[in-house]
């Protein structure tokens, strides 16, 4: 137990409610969150801004060596965090489902999750948090004292991708939604390097039926139990 961290992890495929669940278990806590897909975004948009060849890891590797990614706390409560890249505000441009693809492509170059990975482990050293993503618990903070991993069901994480968009003023497919959906967790998970995966000392909840606010008070209620054990 001295060992281990004062860090929360939650990780799963996208669509769990990892997002809206990780800001109002930190904020319960008092914990900063961190968003490590927003990472992985800001990333991806940068390499396409710049029309850098995803396959040339020399280039990748100078590029981010040049990047100045800042996270900074969302404008507004229960939004997502704001990214700030080189000076310019990607907040929003981040936020679409082609830049979720684009992020999962780029996640799997071993430069940019060195670096990524780094970052992370920076921001934990400077504070409790609650970090979210798809290795949190199993690479980025292997010593965390509380490890969470959600699931859902493919269809009703579509559902609630698309009403997430929807609110963004995004349209999209459900159909198309759900396909890029599987697509983009089966990548993640078949990955070689730090793929989505369950830590061995994780909590496995599945979200497809609980409420969002039941489900953060199953977190808090096991975070509470073990911090006073
Ligand atoms: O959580 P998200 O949808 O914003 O993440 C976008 C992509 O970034 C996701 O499909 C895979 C990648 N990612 C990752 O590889 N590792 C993380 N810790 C977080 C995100």
């Amino acid at each position: 137990m001295s060992e281990k961290r004062e860090i929360v992890t939650i990780d799963g495929p996208s669509g769990v409610g990892k997002s809206t669940i990780s800001r109002r278990v930190a904020a319960a806590l008092g914990y900063t969150y961190l968003d490590t897909g927003a990472m992985y975004r800001a990333v991806a948009h940068s390499l396409q801004q710049l029309q850098i060849d995803l396959s040339d890891e020399q280039v990748v590797s100078s590029t981010l060596a040049a990047l100045d990614l800042q996270l900074l706390p969302a404008a507004k409560e229960d939004g997502d965090v704001g990214v700030v890249v080189n000076g310019q505000d990607v907040s929003n441009a981040i936020r679409t489902s082609e830049m979720g693809m684009l992020a999962s492509q780029v996640s799997a170059i071993p430069v940019v999750r060195k670096r990524l990975t780094e970052m992370q482990q920076a921001i934990g050293q400077a504070g409790k948090i609650v970090a979210e993503g798809r290795d949190t618990g199993t690479v980025v903070f292997p010593d965390a004292c509380w490890k969470f991993f959600l699931e859902a069901d493919p269809e009703e994480r579509a559902r609630r991708r698309k009403a997430q968009l929807r609110a963004a003023g995004q349209e999209v497919d459900a159909e198309e939604l759900l396909a890029m959906i599987v697509k983009r967790d089966r990548d993640d998970q078949e990955r070689t390097l730090a793929p989505l995966q369950k830590a061995e000392d994780a909590i496995v909840i599945d979200t497809t039926s609980i409420d969002i606010q039941e489900v953060c008070r199953k977190m808090l209620e096991f975070v509470q139990s073990k911090k006073t054990s």
